[in-house]
């Protein structure tokens, strides 16, 4: 619709208090009617590093125990009572199941006592969203652009036409982009997460000295695949056996897998601009959005391509809970935009999975999201 990046109706009645909890962040924030953040607090969980990764279980624990804390202290930042809090919104999937469970519930919970409506929101719309949130991105974030969601869990390029219209152009047909950088961080024997380890490692390291492939590149649309890459590269690996790599080695591998990755990652961007002419922006989000490599080579392919590039900065690539907050007022503002009655999602259930395409569906009188 014709709003941009400014919720105009004052009858959204926020501020909006969000809460994140799909994975291993524990965020809240509260944003005003406007989508000015009032107040935000992060919270990564520390107890995942020893096992190489996110345990779901200990995640749903973590959240549950850290969440009353989180929110009254947001609270407290903003210098807000609950009372004064207009509707509540929270990730609802998709995700790790237990932690949408808990944060979800909470939020219910939460509006329920309060007796404002609650907003389930979706958490790969809340990435896609993010860049239109007031003042991010210089000149704005007008529909259409493609959005590039490159996270641990997440590879996609997606068509974002406007609020709950959203194209799949193309994802991975095996891992995520953070998980290919985690699982070769995890060979070279760096810790957890490892795309800025890598990262910093492949300052010292020459991209051109080892040859890997580049899966799926200069082949038709915009798929990816990471784990011929991630194949090949412990193939080089295996002649050390269990010895330490030395260091300019590891430097180099680190480098040249990077190198490959922000290769290929342009050429399925390129591709999935070609797809989408009408796109005005190229947006990037997500953690592995953080990758100056990477970043610096989606520039280049936005200017040969003629677009402006946009990645929101890190705190807001990363999960947040202020991205949940901004998607639940544009999807509010969408409704009150269409006529339609504010949404009120207390009997959504969370969702382990929840395609982005379902999202139209919210406007769509007489159907609905669950
Ligand atoms: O979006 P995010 O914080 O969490 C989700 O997965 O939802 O992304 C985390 C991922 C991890 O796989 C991490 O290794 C990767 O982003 N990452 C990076 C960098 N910083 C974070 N990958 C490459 N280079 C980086 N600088
Ligand atoms: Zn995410």
């Amino acid at each position: 619709m014709s709003h941009q990046n400014l919720p105009k109706n004052s009858a959204l009645a926020g501020p909006v208090l969000a809460i994140e909890s799909s994975c291993d962040e524990t965020a809240c924030a509260i944003l005003s009617s406007e989508g000015v953040c009032l107040a935000q607090r992060v919270v990564s969980q520390d107890g995942h590093a020893d096992f190489g990764g996110v345990v779901p279980e200990i995640a749903a624990r973590a959240h549950l125990a850290l969440l009353p804390g989180l929110v009254q202290a947001t609270l407290k930042d903003a210098g807000m009572t609950p009372d004064e809090v207009g509707f509540v919104a929270a990730s609802t999937g998709p995700g790790l199941i237990g932690g949408l469970i808990v944060g979800a519930s909470f939020a219910k919970g939460l509006a329920l006592s309060l007796g404002k409506r609650f907003v389930a929101v979706n958490h790969v719309e809340a990435h896609a969203l993010t860049a239109r949130l007031p003042g991010l991105v210089p000149g704005g974030a007008a529909f259409p652009y493609l959005l590039l969601l490159v996270s641990g869990g997440h590879c996609q390029c997606i068509a974002v036409e406007g609020v709950g219209r959203y194209r799949k152009l193309g994802g991975t047909i095996d891992d995520a982009a953070g998980e290919a950088f985690d699982k070769v961080a995890k060979m070279l024997g760096l810790g957890w997460p490892g795309g800025p380890a890598l990262e910093k490692l492949a300052q010292s390291g020459n991209p051109k000295a080892i040859p890997l492939p580049r899966p799926l590149m200069g082949r038709a649309g915009c798929d990816f695949s990471f784990s011929g890459l991630k194949t090949a590269l412990s193939q080089k690996l295996a002649p050390y056996g269990l010895e330490p790599l030395p260091h300019q080695f590891a430097a180099d591998l680190a480098a040249s897998f990077q190198q490959a990755v922000a290769d290929v990652v342009a050429d399925r961007v390129t591709n999935a601009l070609k797809m989408m002419p009408e796109a005005g922006l190229l947006v990037a989000a997500g953690g592995v959005a953080a990758n100056s490599v990477l970043r610096a080579r989606l520039e280049e392919v936005a200017a040969s391509a003629g677009l402006r590039f946009a990645a929101p900065p890190l705190r807001l690539c990363t999960d947040n809970a202020v991205m949940v907050g901004w998607a639940a007022l544009e999807t509010c503002q969408e409704a009150a935009d269409l006529g339609l009655p504010q949404p009120d999602d207390s009997t959504v259930r969370p969702r382990p999975r929840w395609p982005l395409e379902d999202m139209a569906a919210r406007f769509t009188p007489q159907e609905s999201v669950v």
